[in-house]
């Protein structure tokens, strides 16, 4: 997986399809060759690098070849060298320079994955062929060293990278920007696919071609957002959905990001993605390290479904953690779009014992348990159950519930503080920020600062006093609104201290399952998943909606990672009125549940309900754990198709939407992949036949001729 070639200088990275090539250019200087297909054996560093002196570009003195920095593919660019490109790290040192003068020192080669401290990330576990490779930069002039850390992922087909950077000087260095990853890509006529939207629209796909200067995608939002994702993928313009090369870049965090590309004069690609350095500074101090967190890259030659699929398999079982990671999960009722505040114990048990008899497994009481919060203008912070809402307390509902036959869920926003509160009332200063700003309030709250201990230890012990109170076995991990008015540098702090509090009330409560959600997918990343392992994909419910919203999340994240209810019509986002078939296909593709008040339903609804369930969980396993191919996108026609096959092959579902029919339309013809060719497929339940090789050389039809039409085709293979 890890091979260095001593003789040429030039290190090989290789998975199951890639490889990811760097060379150490005249001992000094760290440079990349290549990511992407496998290659075996490059000739010489300088087989790669042709073009290397430019008129106008300075040679650099770390190299005596007469060589510009400026215009060869470096791995890794501190500021202060003569490569006039984006710099991925610039520290400020104690005289004041930022000239740094990193030269290559050295590498290690370990077995495994070691942990990034305080940090989320990928991990291994034993019998995974993972190995990671360090490699050391020096910068003796100021004293830093640096370390570039990349993880081979043999199977899942992925590498990780992450920074470190290490001051052994005697004097305190300030960084001001620390890039986790560049990458000089050369030459590809690129298009970058982004995930952006905002509240209730989240992750559209975009499609832009590269412009010569800088794309970029960031947030600036203390959250990694609803508007730009922390994670894009690269594509040569004839790349489909299933063929073609596809580069990914996932950034694992869940804050203030930034990345792009940056494509120079001579076509060469700069691919970078790290904490958003705008807001960001961090001392560093005599003796004291800092990393950077992991970013995870993904190339497949099978198109952009092909670096889906990496993505998927990695985050699912090697990036999600805990009891619930492998489990089949439980279908919920959450009465929050069922009754918004206006809720009492009689009220959510009569929800209750309707969702039993439709066959759910789990109520999860939403937002206005606590507190005297009738409406959202109070009470976050006081995680105290209101018992003139729920007379029996938390644990006389849950008892009620669980005597029903359902497990128990609650809400919490624990990273908030309303002013009217007795917290607030008792730690003023516990805002953020506190001093002589007076932060804006948005949907009337403001945020507790977790980059200080003893907030984090209130939060931490608050909400595990509360789960210890009754028996509450799912939560729901709230958080609604932007971070504004933040001190300099505080948004890194404020997400290293949120990390430290979901690593300790997830360790202490293993057999809860917790959901993230920041006002839907305002917090749907990578950083996030590592401690929870589902999230509230949007606040918008609505079937057609969500299409778009979980085909564009799927770019990156699995369905099993996706909250998916469905919810009553005409919708409470969109005033649209879909049918139930429509709303059920849609949402159980996801971790599936309901959205509504289950009092309120028709004898015809609770039976589709029934049906629903049933259906979903003879097909969860393959939606939660099969290959998905995406065949048709909602962002370029009015029908969608999503092929899920087991990874035998013996099983396949394809999953068939019409958005708006347009009248008197052609059936459609849907071409399946990765099938066997030379199998037989049935249709489940019927007479029908069909051949491997027909389903994916002539495909499937479908008709599309009516509004909201629904079909899911289940395959087995003879
Ligand atoms: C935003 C969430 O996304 C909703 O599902 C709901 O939990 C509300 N917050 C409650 O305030």
């Amino acid at each position: 997986m890890i091979k260095f070639d001593q003789k040429n200088s030039i290190f090989y990275l290789t998975t199951k399809n890639t490889s990811y090539i760097m060379g150490v250019l005249n001992d000094t200087v760290l440079t990349h060759l290549h990511w992407g297909g496998k290659i075996a054996h490059i000739d010489s560093i300088e087989t790669v690098i042709t073009d290397a002196k430019r008129g106008m570009c300075a040679a650099s003195k770390r190299l005596d070849l007469g060589y510009c920095e400026d215009v060869i593919p470096l791995e890794y660019s501190p500021y202060g060298t003569t490569d006039l490109r984006e710099p991925s790290l610039v520290l400020r040192y104690a005289d004041k320079s930022a000239v740094g003068d990193f030269r290559y020192a050295g590498y290690e080669i370990v077995e495994g994955k070691p942990a990034l401290c305080g940090l989320p990330s990928t991990y291994c576990e034993a019998g995974d062929s993972v190995s990671t490779l360090i490699i050391k930069l020096e910068d003796k002039l100021n004293g830093i060293n640096l370390y570039l850390s990349y993880s081979v992922f043999d199977e899942y087909d992925a590498i990780t990278r992450s920074v470190r950077l290490e001051n052994v000087s005697d004097a305190p260095v300030e960084i001001d920007r620390i890039f986790s990853a560049n990458i000089d890509m050369r030459c590809l006529d690129f298009e970058i696919i982004t995930l952006e939207g905002a509240w209730c629209r989240d992750r559209f796909v975009h499609k832009n071609s590269l412009l010569n200067g800088n794309v970029s995608i960031s947030s600036m939002r203390g959250v990694s957002g609803h508007n730009r994702n922390p994670f894009f993928a690269l594509a040569d313009k004839n790349t489909t959905e299933t063929q073609g090369e596809a580069y990914g870049v996932s950034f694992v965090y869940s804050g203030n990001f930034e990345g792009g590309v940056q494509k120079d004069a001579f076509n060469s690609n700069r691919v970078y993605i790290g904490i958003n350095s705008t807001d960001f500074s961090e001392v560093l101090n005599a003796g004291e390290s800092f990393t950077a967190p992991e970013v995870v890259l993904a190339y497949s030659d099978e198109g952009l479904s092909g670096m889906s699929r990496i993505y998927h398999k990695l985050y699912r079982e090697r990036l999600c953690r805990g009891i619930f990671r492998d489990k089949e999960r439980d279908v919920l009722i959450n009465n929050w779009e069922g009754t918004y505040f206006n809720f009492d114990d009689e009220k959510i048990v009569n929800i209750a014992k309707v969702a039993k008899e439709m066959n759910l497994d789990l109520l999860v009481l939403d937002d206005g348990w606590f507190g005297v919060r009738d409406h959202d203008r109070c009470s976050l912070g006081d995680w105290v159950v209101n018992l003139n809402k729920l007379k029996g307390g938390l644990d006389g509902l849950a008892k009620s519930i669980n005597d029903l036959g359902l497990r128990f869920g609650l809400w919490f926003e624990p990273e908030m503080i309303s002013e009217d509160s007795d917290l607030f009332r008792a730690h003023p200063d516990w805002r953020m920020p506190s001093g002589k700003v007076t932060p804006s309030p948005s949907r009337w709250q403001y945020i507790l600062d977790l980059s200080r201990k003893e907030v984090q230890d209130y939060v931490i012990e608050s909400v595990c006093a509360v789960l210890a109170s009754a028996n509450i076995e799912y939560v729901k991990w709230d958080f609604n609104r932007n971070m504004a008015e933040i001190p300099y540098g505080g948004t890194y702090k404020y997400i290293v201290g949120l990390y430290r509090v979901m690593e300790e009330i997830t360790s202490r409560n293993p057999n809860v399952l917790f959901e993230s959600c920041a006002s839907g997918g305002g917090r749907f990343d990578p950083g996030m998943l590592h401690y929870m392992p589902q999230v509230w994909t949007s606040d918008c419910s609505d079937a057609l909606e969500r299409l778009s919203i979980q085909y564009g999340t799927s770019m990156c994240y699995p369905y099993s990672t996706m909250g998916a209810h469905i919810s009553a019509v005409p919708n409470h986002q969109t005033r649209r009125t879909t049918p139930f078939g429509f709303r059920a296909d849609v949402a159980m593709v996801g971790q599936f549940g309901f959205e509504l008040d289950t009092t309120k339903m028709t004898e015809e609804e609770l039976q589709l309900s029934r049906d629903a369930v049933a259906k979903y969980k003879k097909l969860r396993e393959i939606f939660h754990t099969g290959d998905l191919y995406r065949l048709k996108s909602p962002f370029e026609g009015n029908t969608v198709a999503l092929e899920f096959l087991s990874q035998d092959k013996n099983k396949c579902v394809v999953c068939y939407y019409v958005e708006r029919c347009h009248c008197n339309d052609a059936c459609e013809l849907i071409k399946l992949h990765g099938l066997d060719a030379n199998g037989v497929y049935r249709v489940e339940d019927t007479d029908k036949v069909y051949g491997g090789d027909f389903l994916m050389k002539y495909g499937l039809d479908f008709d599309p001729n009516m509004d909201y039409k629904s079909e899911i085709v289940v395959l087995i293979k003879e």
